[in-house]
């Protein structure tokens, strides 16, 4: 194929845009409330993702408002005991009211492993589609982890059972600044034909 029947590689669409400029990033204001019809949406977007098997595992928590600070104070109460450094206890409270919205995400446990791990796969696509389309409405955001000794607090908090495990937790809000892009190393490819 030359690249006269490839035109379209010249043109840079919406979706490179969006891709390449999607950043984690917590340069957001946090009192500046994200519209709950945006959330939704967002919500929404996410659910396009591939799904082997049409199994739709996705669940979604969202916490706004003082909730984030419940949800801080939830997980503070347990840490300590739990062994999680002083220091970091101390931020627990207020951590989660550094964005304006806090999205739990969530997969439905398959008993069989290779459903679960597709379906867990299929959910962190879902994950990429909130992110991407939270960028294109020029909201920030940033994927984080909750360590394993504070599953049990997280779960009691937004009240899901050990049917469903924790994928991500996503920060969105507007942002105050744009974090630098991490620099990327080429993709190790190879090419057979
Ligand atoms: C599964 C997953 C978990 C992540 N957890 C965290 C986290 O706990 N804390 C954090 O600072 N970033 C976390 N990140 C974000 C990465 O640090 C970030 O994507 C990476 O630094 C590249 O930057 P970029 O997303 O702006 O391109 C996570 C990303 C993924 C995919």
């Amino acid at each position: 194929m030359t690249d006269a029947e490839l035109p379209i590689l010249d043109v840079p669409t919406a979706v490179d845009e969006v891709i390449r400029t999607r950043r984690t990033s917590l340069l957001i204001d946090p009192d500046d409330e994200v519209p709950a019809e945006l959330l939704s949406l967002l919500i929404e977007l996410a659910t396009w993702a591939p799904n082997h098997k049409r199994t739709w595992p996705w669940r979604f928590t969202v916490i706004t408002g003082d909730a984030r600070y419940r949800f801080g104070e939830a997980l503070a109460s347990v840490a300590e005991r739990e062994g999680v450094p002083p220091e970091k206890v101390a931020k627990l409270p207020t951590k989660y009211a550094r964005s304006a919205a806090v999205v739990l995400v969530w997969v439905a446990v398959d008993p069989q492993p290779v459903r679960a791990r597709e379906d867990r796969d299929a959910v962190a696509a879902a994950v990429q589609n909130l992110l991407l389309a939270a960028t294109s409405f020029g909201l920030g955001n940033y994927w984080a982890t909750i360590p394993d000794v504070l599953d049990e607090p997280t779960r009691h908090f937004a009240g899901v059972d050990g049917d469903h495990d924790l994928v991500a937790l996503v920060y969105l809000g507007w942002p105050t600044g744009s974090a630098p892009p991490p620099h990327r190393p080429p993709a190790e490819v190879t090419w057979l034909s």
